[in-house]
């Protein structure tokens, strides 16, 4: 297993770029296979639940090219959706978006296959994609009564149209019946308690597939097939996340990211940061797939907030930096409506409380959230990550804080979705002591 230490920083002043979009990258993989001809992707995410993705792709037999180093740049040549069956099982390791999705797209497959995946893969809740496509025609088996991996789909190719009533807002649910409504005759429609993030929406109207959405409900059509489009990921702000907080709660910090994505169902941390009282510049290009630009972050004195209610799906992935930022803040931050973070990679909730905890940070966890105390000084701590790489990040950024060292145990999980932060701590280390 392996450790990453880290002491405390007196200043930090940076200009970053971050790696691409792990959520846009997943997608940008996906449907550029179900399209008609050869896309090429820059900004892609060469971490390891975004290589999930695409080695499922190559057994379904897709041609993937690399066309720089560091797999960034790549050029897949979409099939129509005319997969092959994979030859063995495939493997998703940890990324819930690449069973969820994938489960989806395998729905109108003619064949069957079984996904499999990483111990907490393994143990998160399939049975809220496997309901939805099983009422669509696919058969979805997993184990006991949260339809946990591995999963069987047996696919079918004359799925039928449905309108769901998701309990969850989710972006995994709704991106995985509408890839099986592409296949499905006639409008597959999707309503969330409140809007999860639009990237498939957005993608597939960039791929012109004519998808909508009135209010909380996004419909789209079976039968379309993807354009072959060129497609640029934005910067991953779930990754920038890290670096906002890490600027935002330092007086006298100033942190430049460019090329960074700006959509608006992912900028709760912004919104948030800026109600706790950092100041936070933006610079918007809408001129692409995705909204992106610039941020610059001046940091100060942060004071506490509430977060809850619809806001919660534009951060659901920061709220453990957020509660770093908590911490660091003056006052009584409440989070709630958050029940979604017990079937994180990790349950986010009692991770989260237990790693503050260790440092010294008053803590009050409950069912669907927490009360985090801040403004007392932290102190260094042995900290769990847990296989989970937002919270190895989240508690390497409060050691930077904090009095002592602190020592993240199992911090290989963050190649998931951020090669180059070990990098960018060290550096930072090395130039803020
Ligand atoms: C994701 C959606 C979110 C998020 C996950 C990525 C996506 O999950 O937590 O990291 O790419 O669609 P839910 O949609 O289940 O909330």
């Amino acid at each position: 297993m392996a450790e990453l230490r880290v002491r405390k920083v007196k200043d930090f002043s940076a200009e970053l770029k971050v790696p691409g979009d792990k959520s846009i990258s997943h997608r940008a993989l996906m449907f550029s296979a179900l399209s008609n001809g050869p896309c090429e992707i820059t900004g892609f995410l060469a971490s390891e639940d975004c290589i999930a993705t695409r080695n499922a792709l190559a057994t379904m037999g897709v041609e993937i090219e690399e066309l720089g180093s560091g797999g960034s740049h790549i050029r897949v040549h979409g099939c129509h959706g005319e997969f092959k069956k994979p030859e063995r099982a495939i493997d998703c390791g940890n990324s819930g978006t690449t069973m969820r999705l994938l489960s989806g797209l395998l729905s109108r497959c003619p064949f069957e296959v079984t996904l499999t995946g990483d111990e907490s893969l393994s143990r998160r809740p399939m049975n809220r994609i496997a309901v939805p496509l099983g009422q669509m025609g696919a058969v979805i088996k997993g184990q006991g009564d949260r339809c946990t991996a591995p999963l069987t789909i047996q696919g079918n190719e004359k799925l039928t149209s449905i309108h769901y009533a998701s309990p969850v807002a989710s972006a995994q649910i709704k991106s995985a019946i509408m890839l099986a409504g592409l296949g499905a005759e006639g409008k597959t429609s999707v309503t969330e308690p409140h809007p999860s993030r639009d990237h498939t929406e957005r993608m597939l109207n960039f791929l012109r597939v004519k998808n909508i959405r009135e209010g909380d409900t996004v419909s789209i059509w079976g039968g379309q097939i993807p354009e072959s489009r060129d497609i640029e990921v934005p910067g991953d702000i779930s990754s920038a996340a890290f670096w906002i907080v890490a600027a935002a709660a330092r007086d006298g910090a100033r942190l430049l990211i460019d090329k960074v994505g700006l959509n608006p169902t992912r900028i709760g941390i912004i919104n948030v940061m800026v109600r706790m009282g950092a100041k936070i510049a933006e610079r918007i290009d809408e001129s692409g797939c995705e909204p992106m630009g610039a941020i610059e972050v001046t940091g100060g004195q942060l004071k506490a907030t509430e977060i809850c209610g619809e806001e919660i799906p534009t951060l659901i992935d920061e709220i453990p930096i957020i509660a770093v930022a908590a911490a660091l803040a003056q006052g009584t931050t409440v989070i709630k409506d958050a029940k979604e973070l017990r079937v994180k990679e990790s349950d986010r909730i009692s991770t989260v409380a237990e790693n503050l905890r260790r440092m010294g940070v008053q803590v009050d966890e409950f069912a669907d959230g927490m009360e985090i105390t801040g403004g007392s000084s932290m102190e260094g701590a042995e900290i769990k990550a847990l296989g989970d790489h937002r919270i190895a990040m989240s508690f390497a950024i409060a050691g930077l804080f904090a009095e002592g060292e602190t020592v993240i145990h199992g911090s290989e999980c963050i190649e998931t979705s951020y090669p180059g932060f070990i990098r960018e701590i060290e550096q930072l280390q090395a130039i803020g002591r």
